[in-house]
């Protein structure tokens, strides 16, 4: 992973910093309806990203916070990076100048333009709901890969990063936390949203999903399918190095490089079912009721294994 990221990571320090600034009613904001950070998006960003334009050929990462859109974001760059060598006009690709925040709605209103120059093809990764991508992303048929991962998980994991993140709401108890979570009250909104929303484009054909969980059990066949679906041309070899360099230690190790300070917070346990170390019955009854009623029988809900990852 050679690209540039150190604009990446004084933009991090820099919300970590304003995060530091600020006092806790202020770190949030509530755009048609739905709790952003503060610090790395406003609705000046919101109004500018409705002039985005889509490429076909753009590499789309869709997420809900804490799934592992780090990591997935990671593999995404590398196999396009990889297969940018093979191309003899892309050789400006580590040019530092051309690195952007890799969310697509966190920076600044000038952003959209100056993606707009930057060459094929652009990675792009988003928290946000189908319906809240600019038009373009499916009116010129880019290709998304979505990830899910279970919500006692996901849960897990956005409790302690809200915690141990200064623009982000901190939490005095597991149990405050919970509740919030499960009325939604969470930046970038309700998992459940989330996943019932991206499931009415499950069968779409330029939209792939994969489940964390698959991604953690076999990185190999989850790396090569996702370079097949984005048509990345990769010999056996260049797609060994993406799978190595992406495992939890691998990235861990390098996160100083990659994500600064903030990689201390991001890379925590890398795992499944860390849940069980913080839900109890009550949680665990909530959990599974809602579970049912918002995604029982849909094919996400099914995707997501939730007999298997998260029944106690
Ligand atoms: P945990 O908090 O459970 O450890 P996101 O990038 O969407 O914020 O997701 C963060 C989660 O992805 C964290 O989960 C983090 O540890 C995990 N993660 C990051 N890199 C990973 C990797 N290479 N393999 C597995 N999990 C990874």
């Amino acid at each position: 992973m050679s690209k540039s990221r150190r604009k990446f990571i004084s933009f991090i320090d820099k919300a970590m910093a304003d995060g530091a600034q600020l006092p806790p009613e202020e770190l949030m904001f509530s755009y048609k309806g739905i709790l952003y950070p503060a610090t790395v998006c406003s609705p000046d960003i919101f109004k500018a990203l409705e002039s985005f334009e889509a490429r076909s050929d753009d590499v789309f990462l869709a997420g809900y916070p804490k799934s592992g859109t780090n990591w997935v974001g990671q593999i995404l760059t590398d196999l396009v990076t990889s297969s940018a060598k093979y191309n003899e006009d892309t050789n400006s690709l580590d040019d530092e100048e051309l690195e952007e925040f890799p969310y697509l709605e966190v920076g600044d209103t000038e952003k959209y333009q100056r993606m707009a120059k930057l060459p094929s093809r652009r990675v792009i990764l988003t928290h946000l709901l189908p319906q809240n991508l600019p038009a373009s992303v499916f009116k010129n048929k880019a290709k998304i890969l979505l990830l899910i991962r279970n919500p006692k998980d996901v849960a897990t994991s956005f409790y302690h990063f809200s915690n141990d993140l200064s623009p982000l709401p901190s939490y005095k108890t597991w149990d405050e936390f919970f509740s919030a979570f499960m009325s939604g009250e969470m930046p970038w909104g309700s998992y459940f949203d989330y996943v019932f929303e991206w499931n009415k484009h499950v069968d779409d054909r330029n939209v792939m999903t994969i489940t964390y969980e698959a991604l953690k059990e076999n990185r190999a066949l989850g790396v090569k399918q996702i370079s097949e679906f984005f048509e990345l041309h990769l010999s056996e070899e260049d797609i060994q190095g993406v799978v190595d360099r992406s495992s939890f230690q691998a990235m861990k190790e390098n996160s100083e490089k990659t994500h600064g300070t903030f990689g201390n917070v991001l890379f925590r346990k890398g795992g499944v079912s860390d849940w069980k170390n913080l839900f109890i019955e009550d949680h665990n009854q909530k959990m599974d009721m809602t579970f049912e009623e918002r995604l029982g029988g849909t094919k996400l809900g099914e995707m997501l294994k939730y007999g298997k990852y998260c029944k106690a």
